[in-house]
């Protein structure tokens, strides 16, 4: 899809606990936020990367738009977990053209679902590195059609016009060129943890080398409390975030928090071993973390003693100018939770 480089674009991250808006413009030099708002939904919404409430999430993008006031109606939106799927594949080598015609063919024997219920994307990446003469490497992205359908109509009826789907790991890859330099030679890791997902895609000379989603996030601290004490998804948000006013034993709180935040640093590293052993690169210079779980209190500490790993905080915002019509202490307090929706309202620029 085709956008001049006028053309302003917006970034909808649609996320199964928060919904956030960005848009992102270019004056002179600078990169400056314009629009940042974010809302949250019910837990049941969106369950497993599907739309159960349709009528709510149209709500909330609805109550987004009114704060925003935009004026913009091109859309990025984002997808990830398990209704898409990236491979890395070497092939025979042949032309964009070629590969264009014979992409069901090729990805067929790589992609777990039925051609037929897929729309599929790739990139050349160039020729092979590991086989012999005349291969080459692709990434191959499939995401499954009824799933996608669902969130374009979606976004189409909340009034926007989505003119590119981009996958959430590639989204931190964009906010990652932006914000951070490169350094031949170094690897860094974006971990995006959320509520039910956690997207990871490993960076090398800053070209991406390795990308994984699984299926845990935030939600697990959530869904431990309210089993444990029997309270509400509500209450138990915040006795997660340190508020403990719903009067449960708050030592035993600690307690469950502090075994689950070891399951999802367990998880995270489980993937960055995974990434060692089937490339051979061993050294993984930095984790860069993202997602509204990097906020939770000693989160960043489990992580880097479970992957051996110095852990950043991520700050999408570490060259963008935050436009003073924002209020930027919202903006900036909640920044790692911003990561994926500043790069999908970077892939304009990123074309
Ligand atoms: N200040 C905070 N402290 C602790 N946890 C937080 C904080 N803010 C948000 N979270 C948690 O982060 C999660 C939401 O993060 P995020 O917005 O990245 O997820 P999402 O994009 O909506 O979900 P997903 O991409 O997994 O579908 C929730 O589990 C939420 O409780
Ligand atoms: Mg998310």
């Amino acid at each position: 899809m085709f956008l001049s480089k006028k053309t302003q674009i917006v970034g909808l991250d649609i996320g199964s606990h928060t919904v956030k808006l960005t848009q992102i413009v270019e004056r002179g030099k600078d990169l400056v936020l314009t629009k940042y708002a974010s809302r949250e939904l019910d837990p049941e919404a969106i369950v497993d990367g599907t739309i159960m409430d349709r009528s709510q999430v149209a709500g909330v993008i609805g109550e987004l738009l009114a704060e925003a006031q935009l004026k913009v109606k091109d859309t990025v939106i984002g997808i990830s977990g398990n209704s898409v799927i990236i491979k890395r594949i070497t092939i025979p080598e042949m032309s964009e053209d070629e590969l264009s015609e014979s992409i069901n063919w090729e990805a067929e024997q790589y992609i777990p679902f039925a051609i037929d219920d897929v729309n599929l994307d790739f990139q050349i990446l160039g020729p092979s590195t590991k086989e012999g003469a005349n291969t080459m490497d692709v990434v191959l992205v499939a995401a499954k059609k009824d799933k996608i359908n669902d969130y374009l109509s979606l976004v189409t009826e909340s009034g926007l016009n989505p003119v590119i789907m981009d996958v959430d790991a590639f989204a931190l890859e964009n906010m990652f060129e932006v914000n951070y330099e490169i350094v031949p030679g170094r690897v860094d890791a974006l971990v995006n943890i959320g509520a039910s997902v956690t997207n990871i895609n490993i960076l090398k000379d800053g070209v991406s080398v390795f990308t994984r989603d699984s299926s845990v996030g935030g939600n697990l601290y959530t869904e431990s409390l309210q089993k444990e004490f029997g309270i509400s998804f509500a209450a138990a948000e915040s006795l997660k975030k340190g508020d403990d006013s719903s009067g449960v034993d708050t030592s035993q709180a600690q307690s469950i928090i502090s075994s689950v935040t070891e399951d999802i640093a367990a998880e995270a590293a489980r993937s960055i071993d995974f990434f060692r052993a089937t490339t051979g690169i061993e050294n993984v210079d930095r984790v860069i973390l993202s997602g509204g779980c990097a906020l939770m209190a000693g989160f960043t500490e489990r992580l880097a003693e479970r992957v051996g790993v110095e852990v950043e905080l991520a700050n999408p915002f570490r060259n963008i100018n935050i436009d003073a019509k924002l209020d930027s202490e919202m903006a900036q307090g909640s920044a790692p939770a911003a990561a994926v929706a500043v790069g999908l309202a970077l892939r304009r620029l990123r074309e």
